[in-house]
């Protein structure tokens, strides 16, 4: 499949970028290199040898037109939290929530398991923009990877190619440098496997000299490095620098039937819902005439501008979205945009050539190829408990074809944010909506937040864990300081953003959501609008200000008194545990909390 030649000239005058590629090349021993253009041209041949090595299968093209399915490893499936470093000088700065080793010794073992790890392969030299290309918020790596998988995907997630050559040769921005390799090299004559990579995985951060260093995987936010290594572990440590915010957030604006616009970014931990909120499509009936729509997904950078109002983009160009439980019901803008141009992994294969994941249809197919490559039956599924799709499958698309896609999203400026959101995914204790007090309440609450795990990261799944503001595994550095950031963060705006929690899966007795979730969020989202706009009235409880049953808008949706006390109740025993929780965390972080976190502790348990 290497019988390309490699481009001979370097498409770029940068010296420093050269000579990087060079020692690097020398070091991981590939068979050729090849300097990715980022041309359709490029994606398209890339993806035919993706389907002649087996590591694509090509969709049935009347149904999944451009669209490609890809299975994973059963050892790379998701994100690897305990394999990820951050790798500072002091494991001070790294702080207890991070993995930490010395540099120099990470350093000396990467060194050796990089050695010759590309043996047989391409370098591909992948230039990357983080934010629309020359906008003054966005940032520039360069990813060495021996994966054309990544580069196809980092194609639709990010900006690449030629015009990221073009402002590296601007020399006015630091290029971060990107080390990637699956960790399999190939030997003279072997013959290569559909998803090559190592049983030992490595995904390594130096975040003062900024630069990532990922091995043995292949898989997501391993492997597509703009994203979480990039995108929020490095860039939070620029933006702490440089005094603007790297968040695990979604942007959206909810636009009113006058046309009033609202933006607000919302952290949830992963498979949380973000991307389900971001392109919500509001209730058919009572609220004619409103919209929302999708800035982004997954990831904020949020940064004051000069009349101190914080804006934000959305680094990213594509959707890397869950695939269960994503449907046409539950959220149809998401399946408009993977209808086309996408790559899937880790769902099923039916027998037409299209994909299938669970809760896609309410009727599994009568049979077709699991997430492993096995023939997958719904009897078959009933006697193993076998999944067709793994629950970290996901989709790999395009946000230009995101319907409800906002046409503010790539304004290199940003969009004004009114309100931030936190949010996690708790059965019981926290209730539907309630707003914080003030910007430092606000800054307690996501500090505090919790969430089950998810499937998201290789582990357990199910267990509540404290997830300060979504930011637990994508934070690069003390999660004290970062409070500390978020509260100094204030001090240059002139106009603070409110601040909300919510959660849609308060459960009953019997395990069942009190809430129906999806387009019925909608619901909140409106009353916080409202309060924002100052126009919606609340009551003051003692965790934050909450909606009165005739404050929020029932207008199609048959939710009695009864149940809208349920889910908005603050159980005192509840949360008397809940608050035994945040002091865990807080022993953890002592000596670099900022002393608003106490203060608002003790307020909190004096009002409780
Ligand atoms: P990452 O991409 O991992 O960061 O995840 P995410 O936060 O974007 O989560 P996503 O929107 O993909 O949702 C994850 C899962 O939660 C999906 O299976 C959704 O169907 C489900 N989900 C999303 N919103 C709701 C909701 O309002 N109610 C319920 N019950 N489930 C939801
Ligand atoms: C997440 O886990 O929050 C994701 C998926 O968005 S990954 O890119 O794999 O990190
Ligand atoms: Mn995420």
């Amino acid at each position: 499949m290497n019988a390309r030649k490699s481009q001979v000239t370097p498409p770029t005058t940068n010296r420093h970028l050269i000579r990087w590629v060079e020692k690097m090349a020398e070091l991981c021993q590939p068979q050729h290199i090849h300097w990715v253009d980022g041309s359709q041209k490029e994606y398209d041949r890339l993806c035919e040898e993706l389907v002649a090595s087996g590591t694509f299968t090509r969709l049935n093209p009347k149904l999944w037109p451009g669209c490609f399915l890809a299975h994973s490893a059963p050892n790379d499936v998701a994100r690897v939290e305990d394999r990820t470093f951050i790798c500072s000088l002091s494991k001070d700065t790294a702080g207890p929530t991070n993995n930490w080793e010395d540099p120099f010794a990470m350093r000396r073992k990467l060194k050796q398991l990089f050695r010759g790890s590309m043996q047989g392969r391409t370098m591909y030299v992948l230039p990357f923009s983080m934010g629309p290309i020359g906008s003054p918020m966005s940032q520039i790596g360069v990813q060495l990877t021996d994966s054309p998988y990544v580069v196809v995907n980092m194609r639709i997630m990010a900006r690449i190619g030629k015009p990221v050559f073009a402002e590296i040769d601007k020399d006015i921005k630091r290029v971060v440098p990107c080390m990637h390799s699956v960790g399999a090299p190939l030997a003279p004559g072997q013959q290569d496997i559909p998803w090559p990579c190592n049983d030992t995985k490595y995904i390594v951060h130096f975040p003062e000299t900024r630069e990532i260093w990922s091995y043995g995987s292949g898989y997501g936010g391993n492997a597509l490095l703009g994203k979480k290594c990039f995108a929020l572990r490095i860039a939070s440590n620029i933006a702490r620098d440089e005094g603007w915010m790297a968040e695990h957030m979604l942007i959206l604006g909810v636009e009113s039937p006058s046309g009033e616009k609202t933006y607000l970014a919302a952290a949830f931990p992963s498979a949380c819902g973000k991307t389900n909120l971001a392109m919500l499509i509001p209730p058919k009936k009572g609220f004619k005439g409103w919209k929302v729509w999708t800035v982004g997904d997954d990831i904020a950078w949020i940064k004051p501008d000069a009349e101190g109002h914080l804006r934000a983009i959305n680094p990213e160009a594509g959707f890397f979205g869950v695939a269960p439980g994503t449907s046409a019901r539950t959220n149809p803008n998401a399946m408009a945009t993977l209808s086309r141009n996408t790559i899937f992994t880790n769902v099923a294969l039916t027998p037409e050539g299209g994909v299938w994941w669970e809760g896609m249809t309410s009727d599994p197919p009568a049979e077709c190829i699991d997430w492993r490559g096995e023939r997958w039956t719904p009897a078959i599924a009933q006697s193993t408990g076998r999944t067709a799709a793994h629950p970290n499958g996901r989709f790999t698309a395009p946000a230009s074809q995101c319907p409800s896609i906002d046409p503010e999203w790539e304004n290199p400026a940003g969009v004004p944010i009114s309100a931030i959101l936190f949010g996690g995914r708790r059965a019981s204790t926290l209730p539907l909506v309630y707003q914080a007090f003030n910007w430092s309440s606000g800054v307690y609450i996501g500090a505090t937040m919790g969430s089950e795990t998810t499937a998201a990261a290789a582990g357990a799944v199910g267990k509540v864990r404290r997830d300060p503001m979504a930011m637990l595994p994508f934070c690069g550095y003390h999660m004290g300081d970062y409070f500390r950031h978020w509260i100094k963060m204030q001090r240059s705006l002139r106009s603070t953003p409110r601040i909300f929690h919510v959660n849609w899966f308060r459960k009953d007795a019997e395990g069942r959501f009190l809430w129906p979730g999806f387009s019925d969020n909608m619901r909140v989202l409106k009353w916080i609008v409202d309060r924002v706009r100052g126009r919606a009235l609340s009551l003051e409880s003692p965790i934050g200000w909450t909606p009165r049953y005739e404050d929020m808008h029932w207008d199609g949706m048959d939710f009695d008194r009864a149940r809208f006390d349920a889910i908005q109740q603050v159980d005192h025993a509840q949360w008397k545990r809940e608050v035994m929780d945040h002091e865990e965390l807080f022993l953890d972080l002592h000596d670099h909390l900022p002393p608003e976190m106490i203060y608002e502790r003790e307020l909190l348990i004096c009002r409780l």
